[in-house]
């Protein structure tokens, strides 16, 4: 089955359930957690009841696509996602993208953790995605083109809402909240980085580093729609002497901490997104 028919099939049964209204699509990476319980919901479906959608692996962690308005703003989040290192095909990994751009989402919104390689970059600190630089052994866009979905090619100069960026330093700046715009770097993962390749990664002119997101922007630039993204830094790759051991609890605790900041922020940004 062609990668067309799974996402008309996918948008069919949605359409069945809701009348998708939303063009802001919000995916609940690690960080944005805290949104879903903001939202004022209308629908909710589960991701084993979409035709063709991936399994989430972790037992007990049922995805769901959710349908409602956060400060009176219509959105839809995903909540759940699907990361290469877990074995999934970047198909697998980008296919919610495509859905939700086939229900009707132009602006995408994306968080991650990452690793910071710039000096003035700490752990809590937000970065709003400027540019990225893909160091993953794979494209999404990989194969046989479907111009129904995106062009061939796909140009990539103008892929982040700087705009949205800057309204973002605007707020952090008022708020008191450090954050600053970066280039992310996407690794495949699943280990950290050694040493030498953070050193590598500062030196090539990124500012964080992680093992998401990348995909799901591609795919989102070969279907047109905008992309807002923010990296929570939780760990510090720079300069090498201070590199400490990082553990995912560590990783979690510094999201969770930083999720508050985020909650409010995104308040603030989605009327603009609309
Ligand atoms: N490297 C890659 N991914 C990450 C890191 C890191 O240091 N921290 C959080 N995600």
């Amino acid at each position: 089955m062609e990668l067309f028919d799974k996402i008309q099939a996918a948008e069919k049964y949605i359409s069945s359930k809701v009348t998708p209204q939303s063009k802001i699509g919000i995916v609940l990476g690690t960080g944005l957690g805290a949104l879903a319980e903001e939202v004022e919901i209308e629908l909710t479906i589960e991701f084993k009841d979409i035709p063709h959608f991936p399994e989430p692996t972790v037992l007990g962690h049922q995805g769901k696509m959710i349908f409602g308005s956060i400060a009176g703003v219509q959105v839809i989040l995903l909540a759940g996602r699907f990361h290469y290192y877990e074995g999934y095909t970047m198909e697998e990994v980008t296919f919610p993208i495509r859905v939700l751009s086939a229900i009707g989402v132009k602006q995408l919104v994306l968080s991650n953790v990452a690793g910071g390689l710039q000096e003035d970059l700490l752990p809590g600190h937000l970065v709003f995605l400027k540019d990225h630089i893909n160091l993953q052994h794979a494209n999404p866009l990989r194969g046989k083109n479907d111009e129904r979905l995106g062009p061939r090619f796909p140009d990539m100069l103008k892929t982040y809402r700087k705009d949205l960026n800057q309204k973002a330093l605007e707020f952090c700046e008022k708020m008191n909240i450090p954050a600053r715009q970066g280039v992310y770097v996407a690794l495949a993962g699943p280990n950290l980085e050694t040493p030498a390749e953070y050193n590598f990664l500062h030196l090539i002119g990124g500012d964080v580093v992680g093992m998401s997101t990348v995909p799901e922007v591609i795919v989102a630039k070969h279907m047109a729609m905008d992309v807002f993204a923010v990296s929570i830094v939780s760990n510090k790759c720079y300069p090498i002497e201070s590199i400490t051991e990082t553990t995912i609890e560590e990783v979690v605790a510094v999201a969770n901490k930083a999720s508050e900041q985020l909650l409010r922020l995104m308040k603030e940004l989605l009327p603009l997104m609309n």
